[in-house]
């Protein structure tokens, strides 16, 4: 057992086959909410029918009051390959990523009341092992409230790849 990461009150132990992620609950100061108040039964059906369907996120063996037990993915965060190894994958790497996306709207796409949608998709939380990406971070999973979004008008902003394609932005800055 390793502590490999600790910030925030959150905690990341590498267990040798699987990794252990505990969250110490806190407030998001930007929004008042508790940061894991969204993660119950039904939350863990959807993240389960997401991972059998498409295989892009870590499977989660448990979730038990701040402690999630996952499975430990292969590879380093897009954000911190190397330059050649950028350049090397990149066209695989766009390639799952439009995957990735394409399979959040199809889970969604007759859903008329809310999304379940990855709400951190930074290059931090895409894993590359050469060959699979992989989406990290299970308590970013969310519900994304239609009505309310519409409401707001930001759908462009979060329901769009453009947005995640900001957020990867700064990977770009070596092929273009
Ligand atoms: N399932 C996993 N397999 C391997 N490494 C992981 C896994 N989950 C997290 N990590 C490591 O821990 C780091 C932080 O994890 P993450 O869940 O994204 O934390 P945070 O909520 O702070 O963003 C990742 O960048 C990665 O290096
Ligand atoms: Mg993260």
């Amino acid at each position: 057992m390793k502590i490999i990461y600790e910030e925030k009150g959150k905690k990341i132990i590498d267990n040798g086959d699987t990794i252990t992620k505990i969250i110490i609950e806190t407030r998001n100061p930007k929004t008042g909410s508790y940061r894991i108040a969204h993660i119950d039964d039904n939350w863990f059906k959807c993240y389960q029918e997401i991972y059998e369907r498409y295989r892009f996120t870590p499977r989660l063996y448990s979730f038990k009051s701040d402690t999630f037990v996952m499975e430990k993915i292969k590879g380093v965060p897009i954000g911190t390959l190397h330059k050649n190894e950028y350049k090397r994958d990149y066209y695989k790497i766009i390639s799952k990523l439009f995957k990735i996306l394409s399979s959040l709207y199809e889970y969604n796409i007759n859903n008329s009341d809310r999304w379940f949608w990855h709400c951190d998709t930074v290059s931090k939380n895409f894993m590359w092992d050469g060959n699979n990406l992989t989406l990290i971070d299970p308590e970013a999973w969310c519900w994304i409230d239609l009505d309310l979004l519409t409401k707001l008008d930001l759908p462009d902003k979060i329901l769009s790849s453009a947005y995640s394609f900001e957020n990867l932005k700064h990977t770009q800055k070596w092929t273009f």
